[in-house]
């Protein structure tokens, strides 16, 4: 194989960047697992636009920034909110099929939009997404997608990038190309509980900070502040969509307790939302509540929540759900410019791996498959092929050895210590033992594919520890006491 461009990740934005990548050369898709295990394949809400004749841009643009706490980079917010409509088009034009109501798109409501802005295929959007996506890309005789290859550590030298390091049926290699772009999604798994798939465990963002790349805003971790609380991993996720067809947040006492909180009450930003939540459940447990509403239309309208639900034995029309916050999100990422370039030459970086400063210090619900869509589309005119390419790597060898001990530490350390609420002291303390963990890696050169992604999971944790460490008052997601 001797691709032109190689794409780490078969997300929405990987899989979107390929499908446009191909007019101008051979694409080479690698991802860890099979190609539709991804967040993307796990989204419910839906995707924010501006598509009703009341709404505006300059009422999308104000949702993100408020909601980001105007931390964001509002030409980049400008950017991606008009693109909006363009990239819903472009997936009708795929065939997706959204959800209408009245022949037009039904548009549902979600946390801090002033405005019915969520396209949406009922509560599965990103499954319907993803199938065809992954359809059209294995219809293109210009893409390759290798399934089950993980993507070990970028080629780079002298600030430039030539290829991608693999693990692939147990060997590694080196694949070699013009540019490369990380579109590896999240970074949930770092911590105990989360709704990101298991393939979230930062990999892109580690191989970039190795390669000498920047991050910016890590420390803006953000919580969903609705998943049904049982212990399984990920989480199950209660769509904010809920939320916006009439679903109430009560406490323990059976208060809608969001309403003395905030005007928007249970539709408040998430940052706003979570923390709420949090500070309830020290009382007793939080319920998510929709029995208020139409049978019926809870039925329809959310028949994937409504029938995983059934297997916990919550009927959502009749019952209150138990729930709780969990990871959800990474507002910062791998810097990029709109073009979805990072600081190394022929390496780019797309979706929620990145920093493209859309985000600001809290995401608005729904819009990061909209920037996953927007900026993946950018790079594309920035692709060009070059000779001369290929360079020798040095080559570790596998091993038998597993960081899962490791990675179950990781995981608790970050749900302590760099949750909803923050202290200085714990996040101190989480720098400390993290610094411990490190001592614990195998010392040679050896690797598999456990190691490398808890290896890869301790570099990330490090990293938003040290950001949250040099943000001392509070921000969005990044909350702060004594
Ligand atoms: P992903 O879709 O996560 O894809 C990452 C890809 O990279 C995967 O294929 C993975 O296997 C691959 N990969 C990772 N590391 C490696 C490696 N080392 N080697 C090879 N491959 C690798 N956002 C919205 O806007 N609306 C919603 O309704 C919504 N709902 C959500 C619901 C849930 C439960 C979750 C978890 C997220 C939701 N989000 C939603 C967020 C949104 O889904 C994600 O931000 C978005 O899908 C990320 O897309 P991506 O392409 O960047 O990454
Ligand atoms: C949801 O459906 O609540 C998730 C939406 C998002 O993450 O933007």
């Amino acid at each position: 194989m001797n691709p032109d461009f190689i794409i780490i990740g078969s997300g929405i934005a990987g899989l979107n960047l390929a499908l446009s990548a191909a007019k101008k050369g051979k694409v080479l898709i690698i991802t860890k697992k099979r190609a539709v295990e991804s967040n993307t394949n796990r989204a419910q809400g839906g995707i924010a636009a501006v598509l009703a004749k009341t709404d505006d841009f300059k009422k999308h643009v104000k949702d993100t920034m408020t909601a980001g706490s105007y931390h964001n980079n509002k030409k980049a917010v400008e950017y991606m909110v008009e693109r909006g409509p363009k990239v819903i088009q472009n997936l009708i034009d795929l065939g997706l099929e959204f959800t209408t109501s009245g022949g037009v798109i039904d548009l549902g409501q979600e946390g801090g939009h002033s405005h019915r802005r969520i396209a949406h295929v009922g509560d599965f959007t990103g499954q319907e997404i993803e199938k065809i996506l992954v359809q059209k890309v294995k219809e293109n005789s210009k893409i390759t997608v290798w399934e089950n290859t993980f993507a070990l550590e970028l080629i780079v030298k002298n600030k430039i990038c030539n290829g991608v390091q693999i693990i692939k049926k147990g060997k590694i290699e080196n694949i070699y190309a013009s540019a490369v772009i990380i579109a590896t999604g999240s970074i949930g798994q770092l911590y105990r509980y989360t709704t990101n798939s298991k393939i979230s465990t930062g990999d892109g963002i580690a191989m970039a900070m190795r390669a000498g790349c920047k991050t910016k805003d890590l420390e803006f971790i953000q919580f969903h502040p609705t998943v049904l609380d049982k212990n399984i991993n990920p989480k199950f996720l209660l769509s904010e969509a809920l939320r916006g067809e009439g679903a109430v947040l009560r406490n323990s006492k059976g208060e809608i307790f969001m309403k003395s909180i905030h005007p928007q009450a249970g539709l408040a930003p998430r940052d706003i939302v979570s923390r709420a939540i949090w500070k309830e459940l020290e009382k007793g447990p939080v319920y998510l509540d929709i029995t208020g509403e139409n049978s019926e239309m809870v039925r329809t309208r959310f028949p994937n929540i409504y029938k995983t639900l059934l297997k916990y034995k919550y009927d959502l029309t009749k019952d209150r759900v138990p729930i709780s916050p969990a990871v959800h999100y990474s507002c910062g990422g791998i810097k990029v410019d709109l073009h979805g370039q990072t600081c190394i030459k022929n390496l780019f970086a797309t979706g929620e791996v990145t920093h493209t400063g859309v985000h600001g210090a809290n995401r608005l619900a729904s819009n990061s498959l909209l920037e996953a869509l927007v900026f993946s589309e950018e790079i594309t005119d920035k692709l060009k092929k070059r000779k001369g390419k290929s360079e020798a790597f040095a080559k570790p060898s596998i091993t038998e050895e597993k960081g899962a001990q490791i990675r179950k530490r990781i995981r608790e350390l970050m749900w302590k210590y760099a949750g909803v609420i923050r202290t200085k002291k714990g996040l101190v303390k989480l720098q400390k033992e993290l610094g411990k963990l490190e001592k614990l890696f195998p010392s040679s050169s050896k690797t598999n594919i456990t190691l490398a992604e808890t290896k890869n999971m301790l570099t990330v944790a490090k990293k938003i520890t040290s950001s949250a460490l040099k943000r001392d008052k509070s921000l969005g997601c990044h909350f702060i006491t004594n």
